[in-house]
């Protein structure tokens, strides 16, 4: 069967190209390097201008660091066996629209640290088995509806550092199975609803470092199972409620650092109940929702907020008291704890006086119970 086909190919290559392809195709191609019988292929920084023709034999194809410029229509139509393809840092400013067909093994394409603004509509037909997409670190603005639709095996798409300013509906139609999805770096200031509807699967979801100044609630409660959400680096405000609803039991770990954030709506946690790592450092919050869950988090930064040494504070100097690391976070409010170590404030004894001064433990624990059924009562309004 094999050979067959070999055959077949190579009797419609010296059809159409003439006899010196068959040759040119079982050789190394000039100043690269081969192993494997041209299973792998590595032309890394040697000065091409063209991207080489290889046969279906090669896997690996490494063209890291040559000037290369575009992709054009069919730039690997003699590729069809590559599995791993690599040109970052190739100068690269265009894929022309059906740049990569008959890769329909490809299982990894970098396409990093190049200066691709246009990608023309069409151009990842045929990359069904594609599962990693590294497009970071170009000078991408736009995205056209459907453009990843061919990509139905993407797991992860990395697309930090480029030029995007809006996500709008259908940009990522087709990848269903996407898992990662990284956005730190560009220039986002609206997520438009819908535009996430077709990666409700997403694990990871990296939006750092954008220029998000509201929280895009309805783009985000399609997303069923994120585990990581990073958000730091945007200016942000406020969260408001019901923010991580609709993942709240699988989100681990939430960054909400750096964002000039003022305050959390009281339900802004709503639903969330299992994270364990959440960064809040520089910003400005003064309190957090007295409905927060505080007991699975183990690494919370806290950092450089203006935090009001009153007894909203109390569960959360609750937290401090029970972890090890002695981070310092400040008290900026009121007057009399202002500078003062939230651990060292005086100010919570007075909060655990009250409650226990509160008179007979009967009413301590029907106030328990009651704590208990408002949180029920929340979680059955939602389902
Ligand atoms: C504290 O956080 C603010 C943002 O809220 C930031 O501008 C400032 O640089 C931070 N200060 C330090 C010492 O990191
Ligand atoms: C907390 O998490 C950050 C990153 O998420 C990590 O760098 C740091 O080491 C963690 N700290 C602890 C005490 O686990």
């Amino acid at each position: 069967m094999r050979s067959v086909t070999c055959m077949l190919l190579l009797g419609t290559c010296i059809l159409v190209l003439g006899p010196a392809v068959k040759g040119v195709l079982s050789q190394c191609p000039e100043h690269c390097h081969c192993h494997g019988d041209l299973q792998h292929v590595i032309c890394d920084n040697v000065g091409l201008k063209k991207i080489p023709q290889v046969s279906e034999a090669t896997r690996l194809m490494n063209l890291q660091r040559n000037n290369l410029g575009s992709i054009p229509t069919g730039a690997f139509s003699t590729s069809k066996g590559l599995i791993s393809l690599h040109m970052q840092h190739c100068q690269l400013r265009e894929i022309e629209s059906q740049a990569f067909k008959g890769l329909k093994k490809l299982v990894y394409l970098y396409l990093s640290n190049n200066k691709i603004s246009s990608i023309k509509s069409g151009a990842f037909e045929d990359l069904t088995e594609l599962t990693y997409l590294y497009l970071d670190g170009n000078q991408i603005t736009e995205l056209s509806k459907g453009i990843f639709s061919p990509l139905i095996n993407l797991f992860v798409l990395q697309l930090n550092d480029n030029r995007l300013r809006e996500l709008r509906p259908g940009t990522f139609a087709g990848t269903k199975d996407l898992r990662w999805l990284h956005l730190s770096g560009n220039e986002l200031t609206t997520l438009h609803p819908g535009s996430l509807d077709d990666v409700e699967n997403l694990a990871l979801f990296h939006l750092d470092n954008n220029k998000l100044s509201t929280y895009p609630t309805a783009a985000m409660s399609k997303l069923r199972v994120v585990e990581e959400l990073m958000l730091g680096r945007n200016p942000m405000k406020t969260i408001p409620d019901n923010a991580f609803q609709s993942f709240g039991r699988y989100m681990e770990k939430l960054h909400l650092d750096n964002m000039g954030l003022e305050r959390f709506s009281a339900g802004a946690f709503t639903g969330v109940k299992a994270m364990t790592v959440l960064h809040l450092h520089n910003n400005k919050l003064k309190s957090l929702p007295s409905a927060m869950q505080l007991d699975t988090i183990t690494n919370m930064t806290l950092f450089n907020n203006s935090w009001s040494c009153s007894c909203q504070l109390a569960p959360l100097r609750k937290w401090m008291d029970s972890q090890q690391d002695e981070t310092d976070v400040i008290c900026a409010s009121p007057p009399s704890q202002k500078g003062i170590k939230v651990r060292d404030s005086t100010v919570f004894k007075t909060c655990e006086t009250k409650e226990e001064q509160k008179p007979k433990t009967k009413t301590k624990a029907k106030r328990k119970d009651k704590g208990q059924k408002t949180r029920k009562g929340k979680a059955g309004r939602r389902h």
